[in-house]
């Protein structure tokens, strides 16, 4: 098979990648625009110019309109798309997931792609709807299980393209694993999360993080991870956190056919814009009335335009944050666009100690971006470390003066979220982390947590630990310790 996939960069479970396929390289983390070949809005020449290092189109669509499936058999995908860079083709799971049912089987599909050309070849999927059954459910991961066993006996006709291998299981975890588990054992080029599309819609992105976690975790790490039908801007950091690779999008066709903007915040109405918050070329050259005013297909192809700019900008600003060790932050910020986001923040961060395996343990930076920081993957790791930790020489010290420390062998500074760190560390990552000046409660605790774990492994030890403060300070921090170890005075024994 084809499918070689080169790690380069990595931030908590996001990567940027090299995916070589017969037709060129694709560097993820990207997007492939949707190509509908009865109706092609954008040039997939253009695509290209924005951004699109590779593009996708549906067989099924192809396959089953007489005109185009002679016209691609004939030139082949990239003559008649006009695009010389990899295509991935869907098969006809969608229409079997919209209509109930479908001409084809899955290997006659996976034939017809390769005869017209493509590079990355998808079988025929059941992507089982949000909330079916168990057992429902259950069943469909077996029959696509099947297919991707039985694509075995044809994998050597498909040498130098590359094979995608569909995750499915509804929103049921346990599925979703053994779905994952089972296709890992496989060894396809791409693993594709797929049936979330209806949780997009819904704006269940909660969910989305249990589906998309549950698979990852089960998937192998060194195969680039696709999330189908994830075409908007705003859930695109999320999703490259959790280790997806590559997504699709209609969504930039559809939402300007509907008269819809999309930016990382949300999307907004044509019709309620009075300024396009956006510099792409669309956006600088048009107003959004002119853009109103001009013709059906003009509109649609310029908000169409605007919505791929938008995308891709945010696909780079990914990979810059991926580069500077800033995919939490970049995450933290876009939750806040809105609410049910800022849920699947939250349910993500339940995930802090399986996801902190991944997260390179050398990076630059942590700037505290609200209380979800307190249960980041670096501040879990470091509690895992306290709670192992012996202090080997005596007395230690925690303390918030800068002084002269002669007296002291071991000296703790202290500092929301991490707490106790040794003091040789303060310029080191993450202890150099960037926190607000005025401390939340949240901050505080996580801190505290810290300390009490430190002074009761060391009480265990039968050994003391000793705390100095600053009273020209009014701290929160130190007024919690203080309360905890029932100190008055300025310097006390947290023996006690
Ligand atoms: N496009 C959107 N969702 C899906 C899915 O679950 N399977 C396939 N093959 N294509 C999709
Ligand atoms: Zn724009």
């Amino acid at each position: 098979m084809g499918g070689d996939f080169e790690v380069i960069k990595k931030d908590v479970m996001g990567r940027i990648g090299i995916l070589r396929t017969k037709s060129g390289k694709i560097e993820t983390p990207t997007i492939l625009p949707v190509i509908n070949p009865k109706n092609i809005v954008v040039s997939p020449r253009k695509m290209k110019r924005i951004g699109a290092d590779a593009v996708i189109t549906n067989s099924y669509i192809i396959y089953s309109s007489p005109k185009l499936k002679e016209r691609a058999r004939k030139e082949g995908l990239h003559k008649m798309l006009q695009f010389d860079g990899p295509i991935m083709t869907d098969s006809g799971s969608f229409q079997l997931s919209v209509y109930g049912d479908i001409d084809i089987e899955s290997k006659e599909i996976l034939r017809f792609q390769r005869e017209i050309g493509s590079d990355i070849c998808v079988p025929i999927d059941i992507p089982t709807k949000p909330d079916e059954k168990w057992d429902k459910a259950k069943k469909d991961v077996e029959i696509t299980l099947e297919r991707l066993r039985e694509m075995k006996e044809i994998k050597r006709e498909f040498e130098d393209l590359s094979l995608v291998a569909p995750i499915q299981g509804s929103t049921h975890k346990d599925l979703r694993e053994m779905s994952a588990r089972e296709a890992g054992k496989l060894d396809f080029d791409i693993y594709a999360i797929g049936a979330v599309v209806p949780l997009l819609e819904e704006y269940r992105y909660r969910d989305l993080v249990d589906v998309v976690l549950h698979s990852k975790f089960n998937l192998p790490l060194n195969r680039p991870v696709h999330l189908f039908g994830a075409g908007h801007p705003m859930t695109f950091s999320l999703a490259v956190l959790m280790g997806c690779d590559l997504f699709d999008s209609a969504a930039y066709v559809l939402y300007a056919m509907d008269k819809r903007y999309l930016t990382v915040n949300g999307t907004h109405k044509l019709s309620e814009l009075r300024y396009f918050p956006c510099n792409c070329p669309v956006c600088s050259e048009y107003s959004p009335r002119e853009v109103m005013e001009s013709g059906e297909d003009e509109r649609t192809r310029l908000l169409a335009l605007h919505n791929l700019y938008e995308s891709f900008s945010e696909i780079k600003r990914i990979k810059q944050a991926i580069v500077d060790g800033r995919l939490w932050e970049l995450v933290q910020i876009r939750c806040r666009s809105h609410p049910r986001l800022l849920d699947a923040l939250r349910n993500l961060i339940r995930y802090s100690g399986e996801m902190e395996r991944f997260d390179p343990s050398t990076k630059s930076a942590f700037f505290y971006g609200g209380i979800e920081s307190n249960e980041r993957t670096e501040v879990l790791r470091y509690r895992r470390k306290l709670e192992a930790m012996e202090i080997k020489k005596t007395p230690a010290l925690i303390t918030t003066l800068n002084r002269e420390l002669e007296d002291f062998e071991e000296v703790y500074y202290l500092k929301p979220p991490f707490g106790p760190f040794p003091k040789e560390l303060e310029e080191t990552y993450p202890f150099n982390c960037e926190t607000p000046d005025i401390f939340d409660e949240e901050m505080v605790k996580t801190a505290l947590g810290n300390v009490i774990i430190l002074i009761e492994n060391e009480k265990n030890r039968g050994k003391e630990i000793l705390f100095e403060y600053d009273e020209r300070y009014n701290h929160p921090l130190i007024e919690e310790v203080k309360r905890y170890t029932e100190v008055k005075k300025g310097r006390c024994d947290l023996k006690c």
